[in-house]
């Protein structure tokens, strides 16, 4: 009994002298993080505040739940409830600025916890790792602001004032390059669990990541959470690679912005999409979209129709036109899969999403593999405590 003990101590302290797991991959290539510096776990929630945002490269373990939700107190502000309020599975609104039409009602007061609204500041050259499936943030998100060289693996943010809209995003990346999210978790997010501001968010790769959208309190009144991904920078360039999104009825991913000069350019490879009664993918102007290789199972709306009429250029792969990528990406694209009870993906062959691509440069753009395998892999794999 003791030797196994000893050995299973000892194996759980190598795994956490490891750190980071693996390495950034797609646009995020060369994101390195905090590096070599030696993992360390940090006792409270003031150190761990304190470590994301100081000057020296870190990688910080998160080995078990760090609680924010009370640490700033509450706060009371206007707001409105939406027709199904909070006590009927609907999310309120913090503020007034969503309270016209006849499903909105005006209040003088709403009370949230403060911490879900001033997330954790990270400055660069950070890796945050949670250890085992330990990893917890909770009520409070983080924001790589005027920062670089982020890494956050294995982690599981979770529970910003779900009941309410503006109630906190899980990650904001905002004037920003260089971030590998990685085999983490969102739910129970008042607002976006990822985010951009409108100043660049850089190279990012989001992967093998689980969105969770079950929730008590929806926007959309069905149990499902709509505020998914919103990226709207205004020089992005995303890789969305091995992610599993569920129960979730909008913006999955919403990308892109009108503002005349921003670019973004969008390779969504091998996700699994499951149980959405909303949308996925609703894409804006000024987006470059490569979409491969992905599953959709009982997803109601793949892509907004409006997605196909701004000035954009998407190849989703129609059936039949996988060989075009070959003379561009050096291989072969894969078809998307729609399986029973998803509505139709509207198939956009602009090959200039693919022309786009190829200039980010060969080594940012990942492989993709059939999509027979891809909803067991992604189910086996996407989320904390699968490293
Ligand atoms: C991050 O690392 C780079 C490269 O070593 C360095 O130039 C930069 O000053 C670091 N930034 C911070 C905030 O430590
Ligand atoms: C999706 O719905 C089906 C049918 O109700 C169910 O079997 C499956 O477990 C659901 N998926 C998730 C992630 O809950
Ligand atoms: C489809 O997804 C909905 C949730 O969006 C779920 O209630 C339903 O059971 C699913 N149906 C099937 C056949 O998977």
């Amino acid at each position: 009994m003791k030797a196994i003990f000893l050995a299973t101590v000892f194996l759980a302290s190598a795994v956490i002298a490891a750190g980071v797991t693996g390495t950034a991959f797609g646009m995020a290539t060369g994101t390195t993080g905090g590096g070599d510096a030696t993992p360390a776990a940090p006792s409270d929630l003031a150190l761990l505040e304190t470590w994301l945002s100081d000057d020296t490269a870190r990688v910080i373990l998160i080995d078990k739940t760090f609680d924010f939700t009370s640490s700033l107190g509450t706060t009371t502000s206007a707001g409105c409830y939406q027709v199904c309020d909070v006590y009927n599975g609907g999310q309120d609104y913090i503020g007034t600025l969503s309270c016209s039409g006849s499903t909105m009602t005006a209040v003088s007061s709403i009370t949230y916890n403060a911490a879900g609204a001033s997330p954790l500041l990270v400055n660069s050259n950070k890796s945050i790792v949670g250890v085992g499936s330990a990893g917890i943030i909770q009520g409070r998100g983080l924001r790589i602001y005027s920062a670089s060289n982020f890494i956050i693996q294995n982690v599981h943010v979770y529970n910003i004032n779900p009941q309410y809209v503006w109630g906190g995003d899980a990650i904001t990346i905002q004037d920003a390059d260089m971030v590998w999210i990685d085999h983490c978790k969102f739910s129970l997010i008042g607002r976006q669990m990822i985010v951009s501001g409108y100043a660049p968010a850089g190279h990012v790769t989001i992967s093998n990541c689980e969105f969770d959208g079950r929730t008590y309190w929806s926007a959309t009144c069905n149990s499902q959470h709509y505020w998914t991904l919103l990226l709207i920078g205004s020089k992005d360039f995303y890789t969305f690679s091995g992610n599993y999104l569920h129960h979730l009825s909008g913006r999955a991913p919403h990308y892109g912005i009108s503002t005349s000069g921003a670019t973004n350019i969008f390779h969504a490879v091998n996700n699994y999409f499951e149980n959405m009664s909303g949308h996925a993918f609703d894409i804006e102007a000024n987006t470059w979209s490569l979409i491969e290789g992905n599953v959709f199972s009982n997803v109601t709306t793949p892509m907004t129709a409006p997605s196909t009429t701004k000035s954009n250029a998407i190849f989703d792969v129609p059936s039949g036109t996988e060989s075009a990528c070959t003379s561009i990406l050096g291989r072969a694209c894969v078809a998307n899969s729609l399986l029973s009870g998803s509505g139709a993906l509207t198939g956009v062959e602009n090959t200039e999403a693919l022309t786009q691509l190829a200039a980010v440069g060969a080594s940012r753009i990942v492989a993709v593999t059939a999509v027979s395998g891809v909803a067991a892999s992604v189910k086996a794999s996407a989320g904390i405590g699968k490293l």
